[in-house]
């Protein structure tokens, strides 16, 4: 199939002026339409593809997993996931359409595709698969991934009316630990971010210093292996400092900070010289991390509830997304929150639908193109993207 569609793509180049043209008449006709919208996403290790039509109805998707080939490094190796990328994307976007019974010529209307934020070369792999796609069909249009993890809940949410802006929302991946506030498509403001490591980073990190083997398959990875440990844990057996509580300043800010946590593991255990080949140790530390990233996690959000409370802002949610949001702990404290606090809803997407995928790029193109928001097959990919300038 790609063979046939890259010199589709090298004429189109030629004639970009006239297709824009012809890209926004299109988009005027079929926005009211039905419509179906193909997403791939390889910003980072993952290569996903997924199919989703504008009645919120998921048609198909496949995923190629990299968890055994980084394993062996402990953290993603960027030219391996390239490679990978490389190798498997064409046949992930064939599995997905066969999935969903669909043929890409004649049944998919949009093709979207993650812009970024990402690993530079493993988003150029679906970039110019996606712009080449597009380049046959009639539109593309391209986006943040981070704003994917925003809109995701609005897919997934089980009313039948789509989830009403504006709603809170804790985005806590691999790459980001972040509070926006979501008003509308394309318009976010964001409260807070982490001043060094993400929250995932520090999961991972704390899983390797636990020498916590990877959960394989969907759902996978060290983090997740990590929330199983935990379990069978007493998170109180231990104490480690909560972040950023005892400087004055700091403790009002939104903001996160996730290194220094990674750091108490460490030093508790030289201190305390634990035996990190007895199981029961490991089990109360990864109990003890999790316990303390979670405090962390909440301290913050009371301070954007807060916030958006001084402002007088009604949220209609709280939303939690990204990879660590699958963690079941963490949903069950956030839900409590949510609920008893602030008397608001958590939506979380399901948790294959928190780890980066096709089926939330998808659900995006839908949201994105409603809303008018179509790019040119120019654009590149920008691997440092902040939502705020979209
Ligand atoms: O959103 P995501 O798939 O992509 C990146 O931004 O990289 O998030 C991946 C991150 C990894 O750090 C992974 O270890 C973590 O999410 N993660 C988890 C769980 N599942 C994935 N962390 C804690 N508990 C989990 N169940």
């Amino acid at each position: 199939m790609f063979h046939r569609l890259f010199p589709a793509c090298l004429i189109h180049s030629k004639t970009h002026r006239t297709l824009c043209k012809y890209l926004f008449i299109n988009a005027a006709n079929i926005s009211n339409q039905s419509f179906n919208v193909l997403g791939v996403e390889t910003s980072c290790d993952d290569t996903a593809v997924g199919i989703v039509n504008s009645d919120r109805k998921i048609l198909g998707e496949a995923i190629h997993y990299q968890h055994e080939i980084h394993e062996p490094s402990g953290g993603i190796v960027p030219n391996l996931a390239m490679v990978n990328h490389q190798t498997y994307l064409p046949s992930v976007i064939c599995e997905a359409l066969n999935n969903a019974e669909l043929d890409m010529a004649k049944d998919i209307d949009v093709v979207a595709v993650t812009r970024g934020p990402g690993l530079p070369a493993c988003l150029g792999i679906g970039l110019s698969a996606a712009k080449t796609l597009a380049a046959v069909l009639r539109y593309t249009l391209l986006f943040s991934l981070l704003e994917a993890h925003a809109l995701t809940a609005r897919l997934t949410h089980s009313s039948s009316d789509l989830l009403p802006f504006p709603y809170l929302t804790l985005l806590i991946s691999g790459g980001h630990t972040l509070i926006l506030v979501a008003h509308g498509i394309g318009h976010y403001t964001q409260l807070g971010t982490t001043i060094d490591d993400s929250i995932g980073d520090a999961f991972d990190k704390t899983a390797r210093l636990l020498k916590i083997p990877w959960l394989k398959g969907r759902g996978g990875g060290p983090g997740a292996a990590l929330e199983q440990y935990a379990l069978k844990g007493d998170p109180k057996k231990y104490t480690v400092p909560i972040p950023m509580r005892k400087d004055a300043r700091r403790k009002r800010e939104m903001n996160y900070s996730f290194s220094g946590l990674k750091t108490s593991i460490k030093d508790f255990v030289e201190k305390y010289k634990l035996n990190l080949d007895d199981e029961i140790v490991i089990y109360d530390l990864a109990a003890t991390f999790q316990h303390a990233a979670t405090v962390h996690l909440i301290d913050k959000l009371e301070l954007a509830f807060e916030w958006c409370r001084n402002k007088g802002i009604a949220l209609t949610a709280l939303v939690a997304s990204g990879g660590v949001a699958s963690n079941k702990s963490i949903r069950s404290t956030l839900e409590r929150l949510a609920n008893e606090q602030h008397n608001i809803p958590l939506i979380c997407p399901p948790p294959h639908l928190c780890t980066d995928n096709g089926i939330m790029i998808a659900w995006t193109g839908v949201e994105r193109f409603r809303a008018g928001l179509i790019d040119k097959y120019t654009i590149d990919h920008i691997p440092k993207w902040s939502i705020a300038n979209k």
